[in-house]
């Protein structure tokens, strides 16, 4: 996982807008979230996290085949914050891709890379979410701009003989519930000069009715997991840990009322980083992993829900590989000379391709320079 440094807490918010660290507390479970630098961007936050994910898988970039990253807030249509990462990481046999599900991202992505993987397509893929929610956020409305942070989490995951892994997913989507929650862009209007559609939601900032969507998710997450346990063949008493998208935690102890478990089987981190849509369950994942929450063979859950209205759960039996440390050591310098590589790989193409274009442009320049000059020895023998 990667999350930007600086901190913003309830009370540095309540700068901004009319709210309180009291009031967030209570209806939302949030004291604080991260907020990415000038600097940092969805696609740099998500490479931090998918080189850290690359180190304990103990694997080389040149061994990926698919890389995704869910997000929902790429820097540009395309390239994609896959190919971006790609390129850095220097992943020159991946495919790469960025799905859009919102804050289930994630989850569709990870049942995305398992099929793959299951049908013999792939063998090792990266998924990130990443996401760099300060910068669609509309800092004026206090029902959106107090719930969200940035931050980025990354998984691998690799074929193998041993049982395990993703044992069912359950991806639904109901775009009735489109309005409820969303962010316009540019493709919504070929006007690029207004900001405010006709239905008053501002161009690339995000709207949102809280309480539909609060309704919404407190009945997906137990609908969904109840669902995948069912295709798991297992039930709830099998799950070890339920890692659920991180939004507000009155939506998890609906959840956990509705599903009839104790509310710590779900783990929750989101009073550190507010909601990082799709990255907020690899993030939790990976505090979870080191809180010693998650052990081999164990049974765990996730479950995403979020805009489209889309909602995603997840049965995963844990299993992960264990590298040896000295193979741990050469690999850690064969990656850092793979970055170094592919950081001057895309530097020099660009600088080539630079050049290039400037010797074209001069070249045509030259013709015609000589050209007016034969014009000018025949005029002048004239
Ligand atoms: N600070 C202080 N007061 C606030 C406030 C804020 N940040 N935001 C809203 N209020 C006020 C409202 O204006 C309202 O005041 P009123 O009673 O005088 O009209 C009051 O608090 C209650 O507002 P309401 O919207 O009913 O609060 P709520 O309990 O539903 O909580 C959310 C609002 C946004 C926290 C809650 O609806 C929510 O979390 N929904 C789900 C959002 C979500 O998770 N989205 C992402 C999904 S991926």
């Amino acid at each position: 996982m990667a999350v930007p440094e600086t901190v913003m807490t309830n009370d540095d918010l309540s700068a901004i807008v009319e709210t309180t660290d009291d009031w967030i507390r209570q209806r939302t479970g949030i004291r604080e979230r991260r907020i990415a630098s000038d600097k940092e961007t969805t696609a740099t936050l998500g490479l931090k996290a998918a080189q850290r994910a690359l180190e304990v898988a103990d694997i080389l970039p040149l061994e990926l085949d698919m890389i995704i990253v869910a997000t929902s807030t790429p820097e540009n249509v395309f390239p994609s914050t896959a190919s971006l990462i790609q390129s850095w990481l220097g992943a020159n046999k991946a495919g790469a891709f960025d799905l859009s599900a919102a804050c289930s991202g994630f989850v569709y992505a990870v049942d995305m890379a398992a099929q793959a993987i299951r049908s013999g397509r792939s063998q090792k893929a990266l998924i990130i979410g990443a996401e760099t929610m300060s910068r669609v956020l509309d800092w004026s409305d206090r029902g959106t701009c107090i719930l969200f942070g940035d931050g980025a989490g990354a998984v691998v995951l690799e074929a193998s003989s041993v049982e395990g892994g993703v044992l069912s997913a359950v991806l639904r989507s109901d775009g009735s519930g489109g309005d409820l929650l969303g962010i316009p862009t540019f493709g919504s209007t070929d006007m690029a000069e207004i900001e405010t559609l006709p239905n008053g939601h501002k161009l690339g900032k995000m709207h949102m009715n809280g309480g539909e969507v609060f309704k919404f998710a407190s009945r997906v997450i137990g609908e969904s997991i109840n669902q995948a346990l069912d295709i798991a063949g297992l039930t709830i008493k099998d799950l070890a840990l339920i890692v659920p998208h991180q939004a507000n935690l009155r939506i998890i102890a609906a959840a956990a009322r509705s599903l009839k478990v104790e509310e710590s089987l779900f783990y929750v981190n989101l009073d550190r980083y507010g909601n990082t849509s799709a990255a907020s369950i690899p993030i939790a994942l990976v505090e979870a992993i080191q809180a010693g929450r998650v052990k081999e063979n164990d049974h765990i859950a996730f479950v995403g829900f979020g805009g489209g209205l889309t909602w995603a759960s997840m049965v995963v039996k844990w299993g992960a590989p264990k590298p040896d440390d000295r193979s741990k050591m050469l690999n850690r310098q064969r990656r850092e000379a793979i970055y170094a590589f592919a950081f001057w790989r895309q530097r020099l193409i660009r600088l080539s391709r630079q050049l290039n274009d400037l010797v074209n442009r001069i070249r045509p320049n030259r013709g015609r320079l000589q050209r007016l000059r034969r014009r000018i020895d025949s005029e002048t023998l004239e």
